[in-house]
């Protein structure tokens, strides 16, 4: 009579045998990699990059609270990593987005616009600032592809007195709960500051800031500031580039 469970030596030989497989498919991978033309690798990877970054953004809708790898896959798939959100920073940005309702102010777009706005999906107008049109250009594409809606404003940045900031009208812009703080530029005059002096008067009372690059002296400044000014209370979060919650 056949056993009802396989016996563990034929488990772990159809283990090797999968992972021996997997590695050699890896390894036929590699080698027909490295042998095609530059172009056409880069083509593959893109298509590659596409294609995971679909696969995620859909399991983010289905949980959208999301895990290590959704946020991973993210990562990899919008293929900006110097430049976007990072796992830890997408983690707060879901875990914010499930707890609160209304609209979300967005300062910096990209990747964790694609995240917002399928997290928020006919839930909530999501609105982003963006300093630069071409690539406000591409964040809108990457969301139509997606079919996603936020509204991504090109708004330069300008000089206010003491600080440069986005050229924004506050009172164009919706009374929200949650702020994800991810721009302007680090090399920006006075770097992330003005959001509270420029919009401050839109940030619904107990509305939660999430700011980014926490590990960078600029952004401990701004922090500074905000605790001194307005009395932000603030948590920080240690990390590759850190993050803070602010609470006002
Ligand atoms: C820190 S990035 C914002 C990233 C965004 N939150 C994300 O998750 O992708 C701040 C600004 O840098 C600019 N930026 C984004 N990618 C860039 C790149 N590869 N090179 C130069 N500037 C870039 C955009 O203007 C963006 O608003």
């Amino acid at each position: 009579m056949a056993p009802s469970t396989p016996p563990a030596d034929w488990i772990s030989r159809k283990a090797l045998l999968s992972l021996h497989k997997s590695a050699r498919a890896r390894f036929v991978w590699v080698n027909i990699r490295h042998a095609l033309p530059r172009s056409l690798r880069s083509y593959t990877r893109r298509k590659h990059r596409a294609i995971v970054l679909w696969w995620a953004l859909r399991a983010l809708r289905r949980n959208p609270r999301g895990n290590r790898k959704i946020w991973h896959d993210l990562v990899y798939g919008w293929g900006n990593p110097r430049w976007s959100a990072l796992p830890e920073y997408l983690d707060a940005i879901a875990a914010a987005a499930s707890a609160t309702s209304g609209p979300v102010l967005e300062c910096g777009s990209g990747l964790s616009t694609l995240v917002l706005a399928t997290i928020r999906a006919g839930s909530g107008r999501v609105c982003a600032l963006e300093e630069d049109a071409e690539w406000a250009a591409r964040v809108e594409s990457a969301l139509a592809r997606h079919g996603l809606t936020a509204d991504v404003q090109y708004a330069r940045v300008r000089r206010y007195e003491h600080f440069d900031w986005y050229s924004v009208d506050p009172f164009a812009l919706p009374v929200v709960s949650l702020v994800v703080c991810d721009g302007p530029r680090g090399s920006t005059r006075g770097g992330r500051y003005g959001l509270l002096p420029v919009v401050g008067a839109r940030l619904a009372p107990g509305c939660r800031i999430l700011l980014d690059d926490t590990a960078r002296d600029e952004e401990r400044h701004v922090l500074d500031r905000w605790a001194t000014e307005y009395h932000a209370r603030i948590e920080l979060f240690e990390g590759d580039e850190g993050y803070a919650e602010v609470w006002l």
